[in-house]
């Protein structure tokens, strides 16, 4: 039996100034943290999978940071887009040497798919009509393997208005077109900055904490939790099955703090 051990990690939001906090934790140092805590709380992974966020301030130094912190991973890392990133500098600096930007994949016995939901300038996310006929030929292609499909935003309510009224504005879309392949297994997306887990169909539906500070489930308004920066550790049986557990920091990083509520 071959399983694919992968680790998340999402919504880093880094910056130019690796000084730099957001809502009271240096975001670069609360990224380093997590990563050499999940590395030390699971295997040697076979891929990382980061779904967003990466960097804050659209620089390039940003991202730059990025692949440098990344790079104790040992292992290819795969990016997408949130909300706060800028997609043509990723796409220049995070689509080599290790890295890749969206597209697609094969992982061992399962495929994997990597979408753009980014809406320039706005907080809620939009699959394109070009990304979600590109989702369809890829599930076409990958129609005899089980499929992990991630994006930032994730397509299901989560529960909390004001997250969810900055969703992907076209979820019932995407999952209207996942309901055509069953293979699709597993979706996995950030943006929420915490832990969801949900069914539709037979895909498990997946959102995670970030790597610096997280919100609280189920609000109405933006409140900040007190949970420590966090991880994901994902399972990919051959079987199509996938076991997965949230790993978190054994402390807080900084002082987290509502400091702009209007930020996700
Ligand atoms: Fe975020």
């Amino acid at each position: 039996m071959q399983t694919v051990q992968l680790l998340q990690v999402t919504d880093p939001h880094l910056f130019a100034d690796p000084a730099t906090e957001l809502y009271g934790v240096n975001t670069a140092e609360s990224l380093r943290l997590t990563l050499a805590a999940a590395l030390a709380d699971g295997p040697a992974p076979d891929a990382v999978l980061v779904t967003g966020d990466i960097g804050d301030d659209m620089s390039a130094a940003a991202y730059m940071h990025f692949k440098r912190a990344l790079a104790v991973c040992g292992a290819p890392v795969f990016c997408l887009p949130g909300n706060h990133d800028d997609p043509a500098l990723m796409t220049q600096l995070l689509n080599r040497g290790g890295f890749q930007y969206c597209g697609s994949a094969r992982l061992g016995p399962w495929g994997l798919v990597l979408l753009d939901t980014h809406v320039p300038g706005r907080p809620h996310g939009r699959l394109s009509g070009a990304e979600l006929e590109r989702l369809d030929a890829e599930l076409r292609a990958l129609h005899d393997v089980p499929v992990l499909v991630c994006l930032h935003h994730p397509p299901v309510p989560v529960g909390s208005a004001w997250l969810d009224g900055v969703g992907l504005l076209n979820g019932t879309e995407f999952l209207d077109l996942i309901d055509r392949h069953p293979n699709v297994r597993c979706v996995l997306a950030g943006h929420v900055h915490q832990a969801f887990d949900a069914q539709h169909g037979s895909a498990r539906i997946i959102a995670s904490p970030s790597t610096c500070a997280q919100f609280t489930p189920r609000t109405e308004r933006c409140v900040m939790d007190d949970r420590p920066p966090g991880y994901r550790w994902l399972s990919l049986h051959d079987d199509g099955a996938v076991s997965t557990r949230v790993g978190w920091l054994p402390q807080l990083v900084g002082s987290p703090r509502d400091e702009n509520e209007s930020r996700r």
